[in-house]
């Protein structure tokens, strides 16, 4: 393990006035100008000559296949479930309803806990174990709870939660309470939580594993490495990612950059960032073209995950879509709630509402003509569809309820001969 020790260097660096301070340090934002800090390296000469190192090919796909470009300087202590490592499938059927070449579902809900977040907070985790830490604290939607709860179990750190009261889901709340995390439900939105974690996490006591830690985005980073992998060194025309507090879309562009940096791309895919209409600050900033957002007070959607209406980090994401000729778009509940429904009716895919997202805008676009025809296209399902079933149990008719015999079984389904109706796109 030595070797890979001797490989590379870090640091932090800050996205606004450019100061630099070291890997090591206990900082969220920048103590100078307060904006985000990026985790920048210095690479050794192997890394650049990728595939690289002994045994590459032997370690599985998962955030730790690419240790070496990850800030953990000690690989025998990392807090792992072996996440990553998630499928991406290719949706022939949706292809030939949509016409278009090559559709495919990056399955994030395969991850130990369910959803993306796992990817970070196998560094985040690992990083509060290497300061010292003894609690995580992080505001969530939901699955960011569900994952810091898990990871910090596995670590035997004590966790705090704050989730917006009457607006997580029950399956992600069930996890962060299973977990063992200290939950707690705040009147108020998402933005109202994580103001109050940023106030808390200035005291030492609690270590903040919101997406402001700029060592969560370097694990979330990965997943563009294991699409480049797994379309076989092919880059996606288009890469369609929910957006709630834009860490995730910027981890994405963060990943692609350091392929085409390491020479394996020699361009990044078009970045389509996606956010509920309820919810949508970083849209609003897009189609105006402005260089700030303006929060948004009032937010809601279905898509509980991005109820989001401040999110930390706008200023990157905007700038992954305008640099790489993408776009910010919105969708409707309505939409959201269809292609949830759609993506699992016709290839076997059940993601949460946010998840659906990137589906929604997809079909939108082929019907206004946005997409062309002979695009590849890499749509990210972000979360596992059990996190919220209720969202479905609700909109959908009850089973019938029978008596057990064969015959009734028959006579039921006698009656109701299009017992479930699928959605159709064109609608
Ligand atoms: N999809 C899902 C399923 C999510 O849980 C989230 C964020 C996103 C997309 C958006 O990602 O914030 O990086 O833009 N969930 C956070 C949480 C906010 O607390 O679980 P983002």
């Amino acid at each position: 393990m030595e070797v890979f020790k001797a490989l590379r260097r870090y640091w932090l660096k800050c996205i606004g006035c450019g100061r630099e301070y070291p890997g090591s340090s206990r900082l969220y934002t920048c103590p100078s100008c307060g904006d985000l800090l990026d985790v920048v390296y210095e690479l050794g000469d192997e890394v650049s000559r990728i595939p690289w190192l002994k045994n590459y090919d032997l370690r599985p796909l998962g955030v730790w296949r690419y240790r070496e470009l990850l800030p953990i300087e000690d690989y025998e202590k990392i807090i792992s479930m072996n996440e990553g490592g998630t499928r991406l499938i290719r949706c022939r059927n949706l292809e030939h309803e949509l016409g278009v070449r090559e559709i495919y579902v990056k399955c994030e809900g395969d991850n130990p806990t369910g959803s993306f977040k796992d990817r970070g907070m196998t560094i985040g985790v690992t990083k509060a174990i290497e300061v010292g830490a003894k609690t995580t604290i992080c505001a969530s939607t939901g699955n960011t709870s569900s994952s810091l709860a898990a990871y910090s179990a596995r670590a035997g750190l004590e966790c705090v939660v704050l989730v917006p009261a009457g607006k997580t889901a029950l399956g992600k709340l069930s996890q962060a309470i299973v977990h063992g995390a200290r939950v707690l439900a705040i009147r108020g939105s998402f933005d109202d939580c994580l103001q109050i974690v940023k106030t808390l996490s200035r005291d030492k006591r609690f270590y903040l594993l919101n997406s402001i830690n700029p060592f969560r985005l370097e694990g979330q980073k990965t997943a563009a490495y294991e699409i480049y992998e797994q379309l076989s060194g092919a880059i996606p025309d288009r890469l369609i990612i929910p957006v709630g507090n834009a860490g995730n879309i910027v981890a994405y562009w963060k990943g692609f950059k350091d392929l085409r940096n390491l020479g394996l791309i020699n361009h990044l895919p078009r970045f389509v960032g996606v956010q509920a209409e309820g919810a949508s600050p970083i849209y609003k900033a897009f189609i105006k073209g402005a260089d700030e957002i303006e929060p948004i007070k009032d937010v809601e959607t279905a898509a509980t995950a991005i109820r989001i209406g401040n999110p930390v980090n706008w200023k990157r994401a905007l700038k992954a879509v305008r640099e790489t000729n993408g776009l910010m778009d919105m969708v409707s509940d309505e939409e959201i709630l269809q292609a949830q429904r759609i993506l699992a009716s016709r290839e076997g895919v059940f993601t949460e509402p946010a998840g659906a997202t990137p589906i929604a805008f997809l079909i939108k676009a082929v019907r206004e003509g946005l997409i062309a025809r002979d695009e590849r296209v890499v749509c990210i399902a972000t979360g596992h569809g059990l996190k919220d079933p209720d969202i479905i149990i609700k909109s959908s008719r009850k089973p019938v309820e029978i008596d057990a015999s064969p015959d009734h079984v028959l006579q039921a389904l006698d009656a109701q001969r299009k017992p479930f109706k699928t959605p159709s796109i064109s609608s």
